[in-house]
């Protein structure tokens, strides 16, 4: 028996979407790597991982409009599935029990927590992209006058610190939840974390699987 079937497993993220969410991972890591390096003086040394600070701050902005486009993308998968609803809310009142490890609520695709997170990457993104766009001297900034451009620079550097706590989270929460890395590096879960964390989930996904072997 191959160890697949004998773990009984459900696909939750094709390659596509993998590679969609590392691609936005990785343009996350180096733009919050070089937002610090320009925002504190300790952290310029940073700039020394795209070769100098100048290729740095050339950089930084046309990763940012990848991050961009590669999070719209993510959007556009998966926006339908991050609308509250009472179990939701269940799920949040009661987190102190979930973080014990006792699920509540029957979560679907994503949880109270996950769809929270979504929404605040979602609005971080937005704000991002408008204000490094005024910002962006070598394109657009010259059609701004300089307080607005001031005012963006703060707006990008909240929208920076609150992503960057939120991912941490993120990061955290896909370490700490046993068998949750997983779906974004193979692309599977296990039916039994499937029954465990997203219980309505697991049964919508059992269900499909049903009506697709009946139809073969
Ligand atoms: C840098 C390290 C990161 C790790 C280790 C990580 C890990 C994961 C994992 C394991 C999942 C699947 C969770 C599940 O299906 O229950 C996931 C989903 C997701 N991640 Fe990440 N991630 C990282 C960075 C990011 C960044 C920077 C963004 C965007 C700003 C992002 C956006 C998303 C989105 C939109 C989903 C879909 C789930 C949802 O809608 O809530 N991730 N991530």
């Amino acid at each position: 028996m191959s160890k697949e079937s004998k773990e009984k497993l459900i696909q939750r993220y094709k390659r596509g979407e993998r590679i969609n969410h590392w691609v936005v991972a990785l343009c996350f890591v180096l733009l919050a790597v070089s937002g610090l390096a320009f925002f504190y003086p300790a952290f310029f040394w940073l700039t020394g991982i795209f070769g100098t600070p100048q290729l740095a701050r050339i950089l930084h902005p046309f990763i940012g409009v990848v991050m961009f486009v590669g999070f719209f993308i993510q959007f556009f998968r998966y926006w339908k599935y991050n609308f509250l609803d009472k179990e939701d809310i269940k799920w949040m009142k009661s987190v102190k029990t979930v973080l014990k490890g006792h699920e509540v609520g029957d979560v679907g695709k994503y949880n109270g927590g996950q769809k929270g997170m979504f929404w605040l990457m979602t609005g971080c993104m937005v704000v991002l992209l408008v204000t490094g766009l005024i910002s962006w001297r070598a394109y657009f900034a010259e059609y701004f006058p300089i307080p607005v451009i001031r005012l963006a620079l703060l707006f990008h550097a909240w929208a920076a610190l609150v992503l960057i706590a939120g991912i941490i989270v993120h990061v955290y929460a896909a370490l700490w939840v046993k068998g949750t890395i997983r779906a974004m590096v193979e692309g599977v879960v296990t039916q039994a974390w499937a029954k465990k964390h997203h219980p309505r989930w697991y049964r919508e996904m059992m269900e499909k699987n049903r009506a697709h072997s009946e139809k073969d």
